[in-house]
């Protein structure tokens, strides 16, 4: 079914707030929170039946975690749903028993308490499923959503705030002519659901209106398969790409902020930019996304996003960044990078599976690949030998930053450059290298794939951090 752009508004899913918080013993607090995860239906197409969807508290996505770094939380995830799920904070460096290990499920009926210690400096995460062969079809019906963590450094920045700070996450799926939606699983996929039809916040091609100055723009791939690379289109130059700044990556601030006219953004990455309406006062704002991105197949409209609609008064000139952002953000700490490689995994389509070196996640003898000592700084490589498909590669736990790219795109992004990660978009016949410290915890942590097709059909491993013997 074809559906009118950019006809529904935007929407920005609701805030949670704790239930109760509980004082720790140093002055610090607790937050407990919980989350039913329980079925939906949604008014997506105009027309058409609603869609059925299984989201968090009934949201797609989710609501959105606002939380502060020095202040825990626990999390009770209850499932209403009819099936199984675990639930990963992805970009959080939970302890292993909270970070969502795909055979860690959650019954229908049952529920599970999650630590979170945000601790960490002030980053765009996001939770969504990981139950083992059934995390795409999961995430894709919607159990996914922002969990956004601030700290005193960022506030510093007096970064566009409230209003002017909008999380896009961008998803692509695909519907049925009565407007279910198509269903990877009965239709026993195996190899990506590319969809012809992009979500941002779970309303396809929405608009938005904005008023004449900065916003921060919170970019999450929260899709299963599609890649994109996004680039801003002002109604009056069709065809020219307008620059905007990349200043955080998926592990917060960048070193420094990097003009771009478009930014690579593959699944699970988050990448935020400040874009200045300032000058398009009058004028619709379009997010395009460029044809022929990494392999995936096109659709009448996947080269469009969302709208903005750009208004005539500010109401608020608070926190525009009058002067820009600051040469240098944080100062981001880069392990070094001369290691020598400690590990390479190739990753592959063979015998109809996905694989990394030959291994697979259901054979439980396979699933350990690594096994990093705790506080090691390790280069791994990370080969992608097909011109025929992408792979963002998630590791758990650890913020990365890319070294090397060669094959494929060539080279590191100019915003990779000065970014850490913990999702790196492995493109078609590329190679890259990757540096870690496998720090703070040991525990038993996944990697995979992050086309949640390829991570259900077995492209899904395991490393070890070891404890260092006192
Ligand atoms: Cu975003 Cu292992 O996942
Ligand atoms: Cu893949």
């Amino acid at each position: 079914p074809v559906y009118p752009l950019y006809t529904a508004p935007l929407p920005i899913p609701n805030d949670i707030s704790p239930k109760f918080t509980v004082p720790n013993s140093d002055g610090s607090s607790l937050d407990y929170y919980e989350i039913d995860i329980k079925p939906v239906e949604v008014q997506i197409y105009p027309g058409l039946n609603k869609t059925k969807l299984v989201g968090y508290d009934g949201q797609v996505p989710g609501p959105t975690f606002r939380m502060r770094q020095g202040r825990e939380a626990v999390v009770r995830f209850v499932n209403h749903a009819n099936r199984a799920n675990s639930v990963h904070l992805h970009g959080s460096y939970s302890r292993a028993p909270f970070d969502g290990w795909a055979d860690d499920i959650t019954k229908p009926g049952q529920y599970k308490d999650y630590y979170y210690p945000n601790r960490q400096n002030a980053r765009t995460l996001w939770y969504h499923d990981h139950a083992i062969d059934h995390t795409a079809e999961n995430a894709y019906y919607g159990q996914a959503g922002f969990y956004i963590l601030s700290d005193a450094q960022e506030d510093a920045l007096g970064l566009p705030s409230g209003k002017y700070d909008l999380p896009l996450s961008i998803a692509a799926k695909r519907y049925e002519a009565d407007g279910s939606l198509w269903d990877p699983e009965a239709n026993k996929e195996t190899v990506s659901v590319f969809g012809d039809v992009i979500h941002v916040n779970g309303i396809p091609w929405p608009f938005h209106n904005v008023e004449p100055r900065k916003y921060r723009l919170r970019f999450l791939n929260i899709g299963i398969s599609r890649s994109y690379q996004l680039s801003f289109e002002s109604s009056d130059a069709v065809g020219t790409q307008i620059p905007f700044t990349v200043f955080a990556s998926d592990a917060g601030l960048t070193l420094n902020p990097v003009q771009t006219n478009d930014l690579y953004i593959s699944v699970a990455e988050r990448w935020e930019v400040i874009f200045d309406f300032s000058k398009y006062a009058g004028k619709n704002i379009t997010i395009k996304n460029a044809r022929k991105v990494a392999a995936d197949d096109d659709f009448a409209a996947t080269n469009q996003v969302m709208k903005f609609v750009v208004g005539n008064t500010v109401s608020d000139s608070s926190n525009n960044l009058p002067n820009g952002l600051p040469q240098n953000l944080r100062s981001v700490p880069f392990p070094p990078t001369h290691a020598p490689t400690e590990y390479r995994f190739k990753f592959e389509r063979s015998n109809g599976q996905w694989e990394i070196n030959g291994a697979v996640w259901s054979q439980v003898d396979q699933r350990i690949l690594a096994k990093p000592p705790r506080g090691a700084v390790q280069k791994w490589s990370l080969e992608n030998s097909s011109g025929g498909w992408s792979h963002p590669i998630h590791i758990h736990l650890v913020d990365l930053q890319i070294v090397s790219r060669s094959g494929g795109r060539g080279s590191v992004m100019p915003y990779e450059k000065v970014a850490l990660k913990d999702v790196m978009w492995l493109d078609t016949n590329e190679k890259i290298e990757v540096v870690a410290r496998y720090a703070p915890w040991d525990g038993v942590y996944m990697f995979h794939c992050h086309n949640l097709i390829h991570e259900d059909h077995e492209m899904l491993g395991a490393f070890n951090v070891t404890a260092l013997s006192d």
